[in-house]
């Protein structure tokens, strides 16, 4: 079988690619990237060399150079993981975001109908539902739940979640979509909440928390997700959204005390900043359908998967700071100058 994953380069994708290798090593896998400041050829080095693997530098919204790539890999499946993912920058600049989001998702669609109906499946999230209120912990996520989005990044994503869908009703695609709660993990790039601590920890800088850092996410380990795209992708039934969380909801100034603790620093690092606009204030997933059908249930418990994230940053050192001292010192300098 060869597989595509799009965003390979990337935090999710990536860790998806590695995983995906180490599972199906019959299995041909080609990785679409255009590398933008969030894709790191260094998250793939180990696969290189790998003769099941190939990676493609390509713009999913490149129609021409994507056909091209079908008429010459002849792919069975599609995963597209590529996106433009971070809140922030969208609040900042949307206009890429629904370039990449939308119409990169409908450009790789057309594709898999151009070369026979090829089997797509859609890494869609969470943030499509909105949020839930704080005061209200009996309320989760279902795949019922309206689509009713905050930012212009997770409308982006509801856009392509509901063209996906679209895809499957007119023109029969054969489609999945999974909606998964934040991940973290190996390889994500330092600019979402968890590496951002654990790099400015390690650098002593001050960690930037938004408003009073009550907001609350349900986190996942990267992996976690990964094995729930794979069974979906497999055996889950065509047409179906797939809710993908571990019930681990945490505020985000405790998960920054935890990290503080961890790695033995201060309290007194820690810097309330200017609140997100349009903050989100609580996610939570139900999985109980990918749970019955599929028999998927998460594996790392936080408190491991933490431990295993903060020693991958502690052994990993040049693939974050490398990061971090580039371009990326731009952004930064920009989105904490008031803070
Ligand atoms: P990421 O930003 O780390 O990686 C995105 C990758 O996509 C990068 O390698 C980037 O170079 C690539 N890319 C961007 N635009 C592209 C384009 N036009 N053509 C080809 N490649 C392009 O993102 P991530 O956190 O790994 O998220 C992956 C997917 O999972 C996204 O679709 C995101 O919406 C979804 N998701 C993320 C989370 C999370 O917690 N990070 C949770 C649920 C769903
Ligand atoms: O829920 C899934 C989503 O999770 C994915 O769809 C997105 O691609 C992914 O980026 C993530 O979105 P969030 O906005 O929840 O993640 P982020 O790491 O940016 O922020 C997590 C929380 O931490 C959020 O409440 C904002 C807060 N935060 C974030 C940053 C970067 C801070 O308090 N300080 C910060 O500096």
């Amino acid at each position: 079988m060869t597989v595509f994953v799009t965003g390979g380069a990337g935090f999710i994708g990536g860790n998806f690619i590695h995983y995906h290798l180490a599972q199906h090593p019959e299995d041909r896998v080609v990785c679409i990237d255009k590398l933008t400041y969030a894709g790191n050829l260094t998250t793939l080095s180990p696969v290189m060399d790998n003769p099941n693997f190939l990676f493609c530098k390509l713009d999913i919204c490149d129609r021409e150079g994507v056909f091209g790539l079908f008429e010459a890999e002849k792919p069975d499946t599609v995963i597209n993981f590529a996106a433009e993912s971070h809140v922030d920058r969208s609040i900042e600049d949307p206009g890429i975001f629904l370039q990449t989001n939308i119409i990169g998702t409908a450009t790789m669609m057309d594709a898999c109908r151009a070369f026979g109906n090829v089997r797509y499946h859609q890494v869609s999230t969470d943030e499509v539902y909105g949020d839930l209120p704080l005061d209200r912990p009996d309320l989760f996520f279902t795949e019922k739940t309206p689509i009713h989005t905050s930012s212009p990044y997770s409308s982006s994503k509801a856009g392509a979640d509901l063209l996906v869908q679209a895809y499957h009703r007119t023109y029969g695609l054969p489609i999945t979509i999974s909606r998964c709660s934040n991940n973290y993990g190996p390889y994500q790039f330092p600019e979402k909440l968890i590496p951002l601590i654990i790099a400015n920890c390690l650098n002593n800088q001050p960690l930037p928390v938004y408003g009073e850092g009550l907001n609350v996410r349900d986190w996942l380990y990267v992996e976690d997700h990964c094995k729930a795209i794979d069974l979906i992708v497999r055996k889950g039934r065509i047409g179906e959204v797939y809710n993908v969380g571990g019930h681990n909801e945490m505020r985000n100034i405790d998960i920054v005390k935890l990290i503080i603790h961890d790695l033995r620093k201060s309290e007194d690092l820690i810097t309330f900043v200017a609140d997100r606009k349009g903050h989100d204030l609580r996610y939570a997933i139900d999985p109980t359908k990918i749970h019955n059908e599929l028999g998927w249930l998460p594996e790392t418990k936080f408190q491991d998967g933490i431990k295993k994230t903060i020693a991958w940053y502690l052994e990993n050192r040049n693939w974050w700071e490398e990061i971090i001292s580039g371009e990326y010192q731009n952004y930064y300098q920009k989105m904490y100058a008031n803070g």
